[in-house]
């Protein structure tokens, strides 16, 4: 019988860019996000699939990275919060998350918008009931949810603006 090495090789792309670690099974996606591939911005609360700020994108997909185990990613396409600014220029709903006042210590917010982000693809312009249902898994200790939710609908504006404004050029 041979022993189980104890760390593994595990490679998955963040924020389109490669990353390859060595990992021992049980490491979380959260902590490979945080420690291996050095992004900080995915927060860990809970450690136990409640609170949502640890959300980030698997091949577009919203996953609470606390609840994936690293070699679980590899292959695979991860988005985190670090990736929503694009050539300086902040994406959307980090502009309507700062221009609502959608966040106080700021601690859930990573995880929301990664949640908003994924809801947006799927759903352009959704109802405040349906903002409220898709960020029903993200929790926030401070804010409220009134803000969030006009964060959410100032981004899809803004998202479906310059959509059109692409499908016009
Ligand atoms: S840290 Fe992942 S859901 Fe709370
Ligand atoms: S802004 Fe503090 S927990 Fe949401």
């Amino acid at each position: 019988m041979t022993t189980p090495p104890s760390k593994l090789p595990v490679s998955m792309t963040v924020n389109g860019r490669p990353v390859t670690g060595y990992v021992e099974p049980r490491t979380l996606l959260a902590h490979f996000i945080r420690e291996q591939a050095g992004l900080t911005g995915t927060h860990v609360g809970c450690d136990s699939s409640s609170c949502g700020c640890c959300v980030v994108l698997m091949d577009g997909a919203p996953v609470k990275s606390c609840t994936v185990f690293a070699p679980m990613a590899e292959g695979h396409s991860i988005q985190t919060v670090e990736g929503l600014a694009q050539g300086g220029q902040l994406h959307p709903i980090q502009q309507a998350f700062s221009d609502q006042h959608g966040l106080q210590c700021g601690y859930c917010t990573p995880g929301m918008m990664m949640t908003s982000l994924a809801l947006l693809s799927r759903n352009p312009d959704p109802s405040e009931h349906e903002i409220r249902e898709g960020l029903s898994g993200n929790l926030c200790r401070c804010t409220g949810y009134n803000n969030i939710v006009k964060a959410v609908q100032q981004a899809a504006g803004a998202m479906a603006a310059s959509a059109s404004t692409a499908a016009d050029d």
